[in-house]
């Protein structure tokens, strides 16, 4: 039932480029969409705010679709915790749309939010993968991620087609609402439908690389992981994954917020994982990065290939192809997986099944 692999998780890294090819299949097309989630074109563009309601894993998912909604279709997003959400008093706003980003569908504290943003008169929506679950029962409209059955409990293929369907929404709100051209929703959906097949190159290239470095720094008891815009989320999940499945301690931050705090905890040979694609952002990642270096850190980069000044200034990298800024998070979280499969593989930890945690967490 592993197909061939050692364990789940490794089978689920790899059955992404299906996964996400599953995700936007047939949902480019103009209007598809909407009759998925059930909203008219009067009530998206009437959409005022959308809050995304999530834990864990999907609530990085969340912090990608806050910058996607806002990006491609001008509409203020917020990505919620729910456990925090369901107990904060909230002034009800007219023209808000609730949007719970859950895997199992089963999550407590995502359903209790999403009741209580019903109750307070939000139009709901859900990202779901599981078909039939309580989430995609109660919302107003669903989106399945078509992700298949994910085994492991540590999330992978489940969060790269939540992002899939992210952009999906963005894209479609922002061509109903008038914020994104048709030529220019063309070529974000050009760069979607060209993903599936470049991931799996990626994977199979940089697994061998990865097992490696995995191998070196096996041993590593702290790590910071650091990314900004769209990477942001992404180290959020390096690190989450990281701890996660092989119990080591590791921190995602803003690079930004470096300086206003984490610096403090770089020493010599301290890993630092850097999501520093070429987008808007990159020179600053690198910035912060030089910090890292004059302190004797030691930097492991996911770059965009061809960089030179990230190559002569990182200890370790991995390259992605050059894509799109908002389709990236699809290429780097691929990196972030298999080095945290890889580490909880060389530590010799139950990587399916890590200790204290449950593949859904049903009570609050
Ligand atoms: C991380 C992980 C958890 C889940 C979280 C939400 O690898 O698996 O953080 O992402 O418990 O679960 P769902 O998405 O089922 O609501």
């Amino acid at each position: 039932e592993k197909g061939g692999f050692p364990h789940f998780m490794l089978k689920e890294i790899h059955q992404q480029p299906h996964a996400i090819a599953d995700t936007f299949a047939g949902r480019l097309a103009a209007g598809t969409l909407q009759q998925e989630l059930g909203i008219g074109t009067d009530e998206a563009r009437a959409i005022r705010r959308i809050d995304m309601i999530a834990c864990g894993t999907s609530w990085h998912s969340a912090l990608i679709g806050r910058r996607l909604f806002e990006e491609f279709a001008g509409i203020p997003a917020s990505a919620e915790i729910a456990s925090e959400y369901r107990y904060r008093p909230r002034p009800t706003e007219e023209g808000t749309y609730a949007l719970a980003i859950t895997q199992s569908g089963e999550t407590a504290d995502t359903i209790a939010a999403l009741r209580a943003t019903r109750e307070a008169g939000a139009r709901t929506g859900a990202i779901c993968n599981v078909v039939g679950s309580t989430v995609a029962r109660e919302a107003d409209g669903v989106l399945y991620t078509r992700a298949g059955p994910e085994i492991s409990v540590a999330s992978t293929k489940a969060f790269t087609t939540q992002v899939t369907a992210l952009l999906l929404m963005a894209l479609t709100l922002g061509r109903l609402r008038g914020r994104l051209d048709p030529a220019r929703a063309g070529q974000l959906s050009e760069a979607l439908v060209k993903a599936p097949e470049k991931i799996a190159g990626l994977l199979g290239r940089m697994a061998a690389p990865l097992q490696a470095l995995a191998r070196e720094k096996a041993n590593s008891n702290d790590f910071l992981y650091l990314g900004r815009g769209y990477g942001y989320p992404l180290a959020l999940e390096g690190a989450l994954k990281l701890k996660e499945i092989s119990y080591i301690h590791a921190e995602g931050y803003p690079s930004g917020e470096l300086k206003h705090g984490p610096i403090a905890l770089i020493s010599k040979g301290l890993p630092v994982v850097a999501i520093a694609p070429n987008d808007s952002l990159r020179d600053k990642v690198l910035s912060n990065l030089e910090e890292v270096k004059a302190r004797d850190g030691t930097v492991i980069a996911v770059g965009t290939e061809g960089d030179a000044d990230l190559a002569s200034l990182a200890d370790h990298a991995v390259w992605i192809p050059p894509v799109e800024p908002a389709i990236v998070p699809l290429y780097a979280s691929l990196p972030l997986q298999l080095f945290a499969y890889f580490m909880a593989v060389e530590r010799g930890c139950d990587v399916d099944q890590p200790r204290n945690l449950a593949k859904s967490v049903t009570v609050e």
